[in-house]
């Protein structure tokens, strides 16, 4: 009777380990009912051209013509008429209330993580990657310091037209739709528009004289 009992122990304990063999997980046994073992929804990353066929593309973009909840309906309109978008988009206005100090700070780290390689760190159009044309990249990036530069129009760019040059590229420059949410072009766009104030005010003898008084202030400190 023993005897019977520790075979019966061996050999179950034996049955249970080749159950957990490599072996059975490297083939699986049939699925029965695949709909309940495997979601039918399709998945963000799950591999559903197997099971799906090509019908179903999903590429994590939104669908045409649409607005996520909560954006500017401007992209509805831009979406719907592409052709006079770009000249519309000088009617937007900045969203943005004026920016405190801590936003500039940040509007300056986000321009330089994410224009300055090419419109260079003091907005001259001279980042690294371009270097005076011995940089990488081929293309002049817009110097949107120099107020004589492109005849002007950057000083004369509206901000809107700015925002949508960023969310759509413009020439030779890509998209940063994916890199900068939409605040935070707002807040890029603010800016360049306050560099380009400063230096406005630099060069007008007026505020020259303003805006070196209190540099003056500063070496008498030293
Ligand atoms: C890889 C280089 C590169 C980067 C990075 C880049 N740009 Fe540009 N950008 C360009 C070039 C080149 C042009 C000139 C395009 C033209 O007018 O042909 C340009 C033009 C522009 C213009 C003027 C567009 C117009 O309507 O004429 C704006 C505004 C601008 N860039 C803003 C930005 C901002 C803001 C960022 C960062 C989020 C950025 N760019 C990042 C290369 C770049």
């Amino acid at each position: 009777m023993k005897k019977l009992s520790v075979i019966a122990i061996v050999s179950s304990a034996a049955f249970l380990m080749q159950a957990c063999g490599d072996d059975v997980q490297r083939k699986p046994s049939r699925v029965y009912m695949p709909d309940m073992a495997y979601s039918v929804a399709y998945e963000t990353y799950s591999d559903y051209h197997s099971r799906l066929g090509d019908s179903i593309f999903y590429n994590a973009r939104p669908v045409a013509g649409t607005v996520k909840r909560g954006e500017e309906a401007y992209h509805y309109e831009m979406l719907a008429d592409t052709t006079g978008s770009y000249d519309k988009s000088a009617a937007m206005k900045n969203p943005l209330p004026q920016m405190d100090a801590e936003q500039l700070t940040e509007a300056e780290r986000l321009y330089l993580v994410n224009c300055g390689v090419c419109h260079g760190q003091k907005l001259d159009g001279n980042g690294p990657l371009y270097k005076g044309g011995e940089g990488p990249y081929p293309a002049a990036p817009a110097n949107f310091i120099d107020p004589k530069a492109g005849g002007g129009k950057y000083y004369a760019m509206a901000e809107g037209t700015m925002f949508h040059s960023i969310t759509y590229g413009k020439n030779l420059m890509g998209s940063y739709a994916s890199q900068v949410t939409p605040k935070q072009r707002w807040m890029i766009v603010s800016y360049i528009k306050s560099k380009q104030a400063l230096q406005t005010a630099q060069s007008t003898p007026v505020a020259a004289a303003a805006a070196a008084a209190p540099a003056a202030k500063d070496t008498t400190k030293k």
